[in-house]
């Protein structure tokens, strides 16, 4: 189980993120975190994968503990080499090298070497369309191709927990159906899945639990099933309430903290 108390993250020193976030993954399940921009989401799950001292950020209070071992202190190699692997938002394949070799370079953690054969079966098999295009240079795929090469390039280490940033941001409704399909398959073959996500019908659809965080604080939580019926959730983030979605920024802040704290 991944296990988050009390998480205090700042950039520079002086930037603080996240305050005070607690937030429990269970192993074998999908968990949602969900919130709008700037709410701290991908600094979360750089903190778990080990991504923040790249980007001058650092844990400043609390404890993140995968089992009953701490994460911190512990460098992001040694995070995957424990089985946890990040899906950046954004994508970030190697686009001058062709599908395979992408595929072969998420393979390369000394334990999956030797399954990178297998591996890379089972990854055309649920993406048949990376097979179709192995020996193509990845930066000519679709946004969904690009974003199928991220997840499966993930995947080749063989990770216990795979956190997904946005993986369906900026993508066609189509692709996005097909990714929920590809989360949900995933998570049925043993791994544990942490979406970090904006869309809340995705999120809430695949999830079986869902923290919504904003401006680095979790400020409400619950069986994902049950927010789907939440009338403050369906207003506010699934806009069902008069037949359109609202936008985050219109929603009076103010309003929905009272109701969501009283
Ligand atoms: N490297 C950094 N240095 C300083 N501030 C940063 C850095 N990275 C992020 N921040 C700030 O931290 C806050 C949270 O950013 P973060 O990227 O975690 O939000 P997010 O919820 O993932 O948003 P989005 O949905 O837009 O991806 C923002 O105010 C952002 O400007
Ligand atoms: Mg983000």
């Amino acid at each position: 189980m991944l296990s988050i108390r009390n998480l205090e993250v700042a950039y520079q020193d002086v930037v603080h993120v996240l305050h005070g976030v607690s937030l429990e993954v269970e192993r074998g399940a999908v968990v949602a975190l969900l919130g709008p921009n700037g709410a701290g989401k991908t600094t979360l799950a750089r903190a778990v994968s080990g991504l923040l001292p790249i980007h001058d950020g650092s844990v400043t209070g609390g404890t993140i503990a995968w089992g009953d071992q701490s994460l911190l202190g512990l460098d992001s190699r040694a995070r995957s080499a424990m089985g946890i692997a990040q899906v950046m938002e954004g994508r970030r394949i190697f686009t001058s090298m062709t599908v395979e070799e992408n595929l072969v370079a998420g393979g390369f953690t000394k334990s999956a070497r030797k399954h990178l054969r297998d591996r890379t079966e089972d990854a055309y098999a649920m993406f048949p369309r990376l097979a179709e295009r192995r020996k193509q240079r990845a930066g000519y795929l679709s946004g969904g191709e690009q974003q199928m090469l991220a997840i499966a390039r993930a995947l080749m280490s063989g990770p216990e927990l795979l956190i997904l940033d946005e993986p369906t941001l900026g993508l066609a409704p189509s692709v996005r159906d097909y990714l929920r399909g590809v989360i949900a398959d995933v998570n049925s073959r043993g791994t544990t899945v942490l979406l970090v996500e904006q869309n809340a019908d995705l999120a809430l659809d695949v999830s079986f639990y869902t923290y919504i965080l904003e401006a680095g604080r979790v400020v409400h939580d619950g069986a994902s099933s049950e927010l789907r019926e939440d009338p403050d959730i369906q207003e506010f983030y699934l806009g069902i309430h008069d037949g359109g979605r609202r936008k985050m920024q219109d929603v009076k802040r103010y309003r929905r903290r009272k109701r969501w704290l009283s």
